[in-house]
């Protein structure tokens, strides 16, 4: 069976009714996907598939068909961060970090479908993710942080 995990095709030998989860941790060596809950219901375990948040712990092989699988791993652009991960940074937004991915690959989701949120938009897009630490003042300073920077760099791009 083929799997596309960050712009790579790879082989793996999971059965269709395994779940993505455990494919990219214990056979593709992809451990910034996090174990939760396993029910869905805490988003740790957020991946993109084609670029909207999904949880791989629900995910079984045989419904991702074909569809671009991205881990943090992958969502950097080689050097270059993706500008919520570095507003995640910049707003020092982690504590013990466990949340971190799925909260940056929900992010990217919301970003993606609506490059501009409103506060409700944006507290509804990640209210499935939680945060034992209670970042989540941080957690929305950096996505606004981030839309920020999206805005400036397409103002400078166009200019
Ligand atoms: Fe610790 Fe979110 S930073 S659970």
């Amino acid at each position: 069976m083929r799997l596309r995990v960050n712009q790579t095709t790879r082989e793996i030998s999971a059965t269709a009714d395994q779940l993505l989860l455990w494919v990219l941790r214990d056979e593709l060596g992809l451990t910034g996907t996090r174990f939760g809950c396993g029910l869905g219901q805490c988003g740790a375990c957020t991946v993109l598939l084609d670029g909207t948040a999904a949880r791989a712990c629900q995910t079984p092989i045989s419904m991702v068909g074909d569809r671009e699988v991205t881990t943090i791993e992958g969502l950097a652009q080689g050097d270059a961060l993706h500008p919520v991960q570095q507003a995640f940074i910049d707003e020092q937004v982690p504590q013990c970090g466990y949340c971190m991915s799925g909260q940056v690959l929900s992010a990217v989701s919301l970003l993606n479908t609506i490059p501009n949120p409103t506060d409700a938009e944006l507290v509804a897009a990640m209210q499935g993710n939680l945060c034992r630490c209670g970042t989540y003042v941080r957690i929305k300073r950096a996505i606004q942080r981030a839309v920020e920077q999206q805005a400036q760099l397409s103002t400078d791009g166009g200019a």
